[in-house]
């Protein structure tokens, strides 16, 4: 308590670090929010929408594959043979004549296109299918497709 009736406050100076941190707050509050509104800065919610849905759509234009990229190329066909050995053969048999999983070398249920067939292995099918994407990636998935393809023949 003071009651001395003198005002106490008016000899105390605001410390210069709290008036500099007051009006830096108040200059970055109105720059903040200036900068945020369209019709200042011409910023835009929409336009940063846009922006990323273009840059969406270069990077999955540029992820699309191309089914046949392997066909009848001999190396591409061993290896996906291996691959097929070690990832498929366990219900597709190594020949691919079929076990729990169907016959492969035969006309297909989901079709026996490359680009049916990289469906196929890379999202699964619904009836035991497993989807391979994640495990094995588009090459070797392409690769094991050339392999399939060239039981056909
Ligand atoms: C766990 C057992 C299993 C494994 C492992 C497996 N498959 Fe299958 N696969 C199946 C079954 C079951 C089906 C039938 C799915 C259906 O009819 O919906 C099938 C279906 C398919 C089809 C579509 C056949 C059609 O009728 O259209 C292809 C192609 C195929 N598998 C390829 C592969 C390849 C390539 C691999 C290895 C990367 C593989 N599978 C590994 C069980 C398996």
């Amino acid at each position: 308590m003071n009651d001395s009736g003198i005002p106490q406050e008016g000899h105390n100076k605001i410390p210069k670090g709290w008036l500099a941190f007051f009006f830096g707050v108040i200059v970055f509050l109105v720059w903040y929010i200036a900068s945020f509104t369209p019709a200042i800065s011409g910023w835009s919610f929409y336009k940063e929408f846009e922006a990323e849905m273009k840059a969406g759509e270069k990077a999955a234009a540029s992820a699309t594959v191309d089914p046949g990229k392997y066909l009848g190329k001999a190396d591409a066909i061993a290896e996906g043979k291996g691959e097929f050995g070690t990832t498929c053969a366990a219900c597709h048999m190594a020949d691919a004549s079929g076990g729990i999983g169907p016959n492969l070398k035969v006309a297909l249920k989901y079709g026996s296109t490359p680009d049916k067939l990289f469906e196929s292995v890379s999202m699964g099918r619904p009836n035991g299918m497993p989807p391979f994407q994640q495990q094995l990636g588009n090459d070797k998935i392409l690769k094991v497709v050339s392999f399939i393809e060239s039981l056909r023949k």
